[in-house]
């Protein structure tokens, strides 16, 4: 049977990962989180000091990273390698998501990170979440989504997931930095996050996640047989 690329985009927070990762599990497709690249990216941005105002640094720095995805068994998750060190952990906490949209805004650091992402899902059959998968990375995908959630369910969301893992953290603070990111990211110059004509919107804010997927599943199996 013929494969198909599913572009999932949306607003910060809102399930996109869990759902396309689940939705790939189904498909048997490749899943690939680019949010977790331009993560890593910022990570090793912070750990090396490099000054984001300096066109020069951050290209010779993007030359230095390399990212890799390793599915990890016993988590049953994919988990995101920079420079052969799994950073899963690490690139999810505060002070990563803190900086991680201007960092995302350079346009050098997109060229990277797209060309990567074009390679990754040349051969279709990916499961691809991000911001600027449906209008930049595969504006030919089969199936474009379009996720969003009310601030407060995407915030009380993330908050248990944080804490799951033993990070203290404070609502007020994620609603202002899933606000700020959704701003940063629809509003800058470079492959901002847009709504792309054909894309079918999901409002997740009342749905379980089990019927967010189902609802992807039925979309991406029409998709598949019409091809
Ligand atoms: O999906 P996420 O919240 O982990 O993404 C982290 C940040 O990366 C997000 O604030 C915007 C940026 N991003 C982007 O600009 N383009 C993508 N394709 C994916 C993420």
């Amino acid at each position: 049977m013929k494969k198909i690329n599913i572009a999932l985009d949306g607003l910060s927070g809102c399930g996109k990962s869990s759902t396309a990762k689940a939705v790939a599990k189904e498909l048997a497709y490749k899943f690939i989180d680019t949010g977790a690249m331009y993560r890593a990216v910022t990570l090793y941005f912070l750990q090396n000091n490099v000054d984001l105002d300096n066109p020069t640094a951050v290209r010779d720095t993007l030359d230095s990273i390399k990212i890799d995805f390793v599915y990890n068994a016993e988590s049953g998750k994919n988990e995101t390698i920079l420079n052969e060190q799994n950073v899963e952990e690490e690139i999810r906490k505060m002070y990563v998501s803190q900086m991680v949209s201007p960092v995302a805004a350079i346009k050098a650091v997109r060229v990277a990170m797209v060309a990567q992402q074009q390679e990754m899902g040349k051969h279709r059959g990916v499961v691809m979440d991000g911001r600027d998968i449906g209008s930049v990375v595969f504006p030919d995908a089969e199936l474009k989504l379009f996720m969003t959630a009310s601030t407060e369910v995407r915030a009380e969301r993330r908050k248990m997931e944080l804490e799951a893992k033993g990070e203290k953290v404070n609502l007020e603070e994620i609603m202002e930095n899933l606000e700020s990111r959704d701003l940063q990211d629809s509003t800058r110059a470079e492959s901002p996050l847009i709504k792309v004509e054909n894309a079918v919107e999901i409002d997740t804010s009342d749905l379980q996640f089990e019927d967010q997927v189902q609802k992807v599943l039925d979309l991406a199996r029409d998709h598949i047989a019409a091809e």
